[in-house]
């Protein structure tokens, strides 16, 4: 019998919502994004985007059910982001999802975020395993490995800031608009390597940093504004990009060697990135029967199918939840 899960996703800043059928075909993804609200801002502001998501939330649900031409007696199942993300912004899918269940008696599957943007890659290709992921998004840089469906092991994290969040910081200090991951993607293409910023190191060989470099870029800036030097943005942003990468790369490279994984699959918002897309698979050539799966990019940022790709497979192994659970602004994802 086939299997529909309806999907929401309101963790930051896109109002989503997604039916999956059998477990990986997308009968709709509908997406609302509050980018063009928050680019006034400079960055998501969190009230204004639990404020939209209310506003979208219903319409969404809707949208997503009319273009899968169902309606809920169809649904075997609601899944939703729980954690990690914005506490008001989660709260929203959450309530839809739970009134859902409630009037309509079903059962009810809470996802973690970032297992979502790993899942993401089943509408490419079947996850082998071992597995390793590495998850690079506005709020996570980690590498997870996976021995099996439905297990999670952080073997890195970072120390300080997410990629992503780095590439927004820089961004705007390059005076360029919100999201900066594909605005330095953008302008790194015209750039060249006439600045020289360090490749970040730290104690632990798996884990990522990337605030020193942050850091490095804005000093940078001023020492060229007060030596009177001219500042060529697209060589900064061509060798922050340089140096985040190497470093994403570097460590990815070795937890390959190590750890001797079957598949190696990118996930989250800066999967969408053109560089890291080109050294990835440079990189994969030196491993030997590694397979490297990376989402298209219409599903590496923020959507609802990916959580209901993921949510099925939770369907499937029962992991399913009263409705007695709240928002987890920062669940962990080992379980
Ligand atoms: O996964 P996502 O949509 O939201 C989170 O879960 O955080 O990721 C958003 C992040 C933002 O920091 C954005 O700047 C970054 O992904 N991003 C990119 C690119 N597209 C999105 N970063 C670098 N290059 C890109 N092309
Ligand atoms: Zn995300």
């Amino acid at each position: 019998m086939d299997k529909y899960i309806l999907a929401i996703e309101t963790s930051c800043d896109e109002t989503a919502c997604s039916i999956i059928k059998n477990d990986k075909e997308i009968l709709s993804n509908i997406v609302s994004s509050q980018i063009n609200v928050h680019k006034l801002y400079g960055g998501v502001v969190p009230e204004v985007a639990s404020r939209i998501h209310v506003e979208n939330i219903s319409v969404v649900i809707e949208e997503a059910l009319k273009k899968a031409n169902l309606t809920m007696d169809k649904i075997d199942a609601i899944a939703l982001t729980q954690g990690p993300g914005l506490i008001g912004s989660l709260h929203v899918g959450i309530i839809a999802a739970k009134t859902l269940a409630w009037m309509y008696n079903k059962p009810i599957v809470p996802i973690h975020h970032i297992i979502g943007h790993i899942y993401a890659n089943t509408f490419v290709d079947d996850l082998m395993f071992p597995l390793l992921a590495l998850v690079v998004s506005g709020g996570h840089s980690e590498l997870v490995i996976m021995k099996d469906e439905w297990s999670f092991e952080v073997v890195g994290t970072t120390q300080d800031d997410a990629i992503g969040e780095a590439y927004d910081k820089v961004a705007r200090v390059l005076g360029l608009s919100y999201p900066g991951g594909p605005a330095i993607d953008k302008l790194a293409k015209e750039g060249k390597s006439n600045y020289t910023l360090p490749i970040p190191k730290t104690e632990n060989q798996y884990d990522f940093s990337f605030s020193g470099l942050k850091s490095a870029v804005i000093q940078l800036k001023n020492r060229l504004e007060r030596n009177n030097e001219e500042v060529i943005n697209a060589d900064i942003a061509f060798s922050f990009q340089e140096s985040a990468l190497a470093q994403i790369i570097k460590i990815t490279d070795k937890a390959i060697s190590d750890f001797k994984p079957k598949h190696v699959v990118l996930a989250g918002g800066v999967a969408a990135n053109t560089r890291l897309r080109e050294l990835m698979n440079e990189m994969i050539k030196k491993h030997e029967n590694v397979k490297l799966t990376i989402p298209p990019l219409w599903c590496c940022t923020d959507n609802a199918a990916m959580i209901g790709a993921a949510g099925s497979i939770a369907f499937n192994h029962g992991l399913i939840s009263d409705l007695n659970f709240g928002a987890q602004p920062s669940k962990d994802i080992e379980c």
